[in-house]
């Protein structure tokens, strides 16, 4: 299907219109978006991926660069706000956040101040993808379990009470180790807490990465066209003991007495990537690495669309950087497709940018140079 369609979707969330005063490298900033991209050119330390976490904030009430509060206001100035006007489900909303140092945050939907955060992520459903992502292919296993727990989370929301439960019993069983607690039906009680928990966390895991690992391995394989064969597999303990978590924890206390905390269940689960059977961490190039972290999270994307029947935003911050022209052209081919809603890039580079408008048959787009935190229109 051609592009020029694009802005037809229903179903995609859509940010029509932000304003900005005091954040991060930002004084002000009133931008009407394109429905189909928005590409935003400039610099290192301009204020792209700056754009980027505004918008990202509306969505999860907090920086992806993990910032408190007070360090995403302007240096020098003593409060931030923004504004964002949205279509969603076919209706026009608002979303509007203020933050004055010292202060509790405010954050509204509709003019309606929230009472939990909380109830605000996943209203308006994101996906970025960032170079920060590199740490979900060349770190440990907790960054991968996010990952995952994030994307569950989003689109079940049981999924979160049971992970909460977990943790706090395997916080518990901890504290009995470390102890040296020795009665058999304290232990049984909290085991009986994880087995329950751990049962639905686990089953969860498993098919939702069973899902995402199709998508992913469909989105490598066209970025990457070779005929390397990556993999995603999710890995638990649980799943290959044959045993119950229950009668594994029993197993285990023992060794966990001596240790000091819970060797097995969900906590130590991973998502194994590899390439060529090899381990992706370990081995992998910087550009091979890239192109997993890209097609994991372009993967995330389509399962949310699938599961929440909205297209999320998409951010694409510094997608280019470390692949070869052939990659880079794959990619533009893959954001042209008409899988995806809204999008917003940066680049420095303005051949990438170009490459991606002039392959849009006739659909509307909006690029901006950004300098020191201001956006000019490029024509
Ligand atoms: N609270 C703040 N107040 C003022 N400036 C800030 C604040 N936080 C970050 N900055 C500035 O924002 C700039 C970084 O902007 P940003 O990360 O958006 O750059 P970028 O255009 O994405 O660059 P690159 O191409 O290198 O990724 C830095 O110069 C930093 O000093
Ligand atoms: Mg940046």
């Amino acid at each position: 299907m051609c592009n020029i369609y694009k802005n037809t979707w229903k179903d995609a969330v859509q940010l029509t219109h932000l304003h900005i005063t005091n954040f991060k490298n930002i004084a002000e900033a009133d931008l009407n978006f394109s429905q189909n991209i928005n590409a935003l050119l400039g610099d290192n330390g301009m204020g792209k991926s700056n754009l980027l976490d505004a918008i990202y904030y509306l969505s999860f009430c907090k920086s992806f660069t993990s910032l408190p509060d007070a360090g995403i206001v302007k240096s020098g100035e003593t409060f931030t706000m923004m504004q964002g006007d949205y279509v969603r489900r076919g209706t026009e909303e608002q979303v509007a956040f203020g933050y004055a140092a010292g202060k509790r945050k405010s954050f509204k939907r509709g003019g309606k101040e929230y009472s939990r955060l909380s109830q605000h992520i996943g209203v308006f459903p994101l996906v970025l993808v960032s170079p920060a992502d590199m740490e979900l292919v060349g770190g440990g296993a907790e960054g991968r379990r996010r990952f995952i727990d994030m994307l569950i989370s989003q689109t079940a929301p049981a999924y979160l009470n049971h992970l909460i439960r977990y943790n706090s019993a395997l916080q518990q069983r901890n504290r009995l180790l470390r102890d040296h607690v020795c009665d058999p039906n304290l232990y049984t009680a909290i085991e009986m807490t994880m087995e329950m928990s751990a049962e639905y966390i686990t089953g969860a895991r498993r098919e939702i990465t069973g899902r995402l690992r199709e998508i992913f391995r469909k989105h490598y394989r066209d970025i990457a066209r070779t005929e390397e064969t990556p993999e995603a597999e999710y890995r638990s303990a649980l799943l290959i003991s044959g045993v119950s978590y229950g009668e594994l924890l029993e197993q285990s206390r023992r060794k966990d007495e001596i240790i000091g905390h819970t060797t097995t269940g969900p906590h130590r689960d991973d998502l194994e990537l590899t390439l060529d059977g090899m381990a992706v961490r370990s081995t992998a190039s910087q550009g091979q690495s890239k192109t997993f972290t890209i097609a994991l999270r372009l993967a995330q994307y389509e399962f949310m669309h699938e599961a929440t029947g909205m297209r999320p935003l998409l951010l694409l911050d510094d997608i280019f950087d470390k692949l070869d022209s052939h990659r880079v052209a794959n990619i533009v081919e893959i954001v042209n497709r008409d899988i995806f809603g809204q999008i917003f890039i940066t680049d420095t580079n303005r051949d990438h940018l170009d490459s991606i408008m002039s392959s849009m048959t006739g659909a509307d787009y909006s690029m901006w140079n950004v300098s020191c935190g201001n956006f000019e229109p490029v024509k």
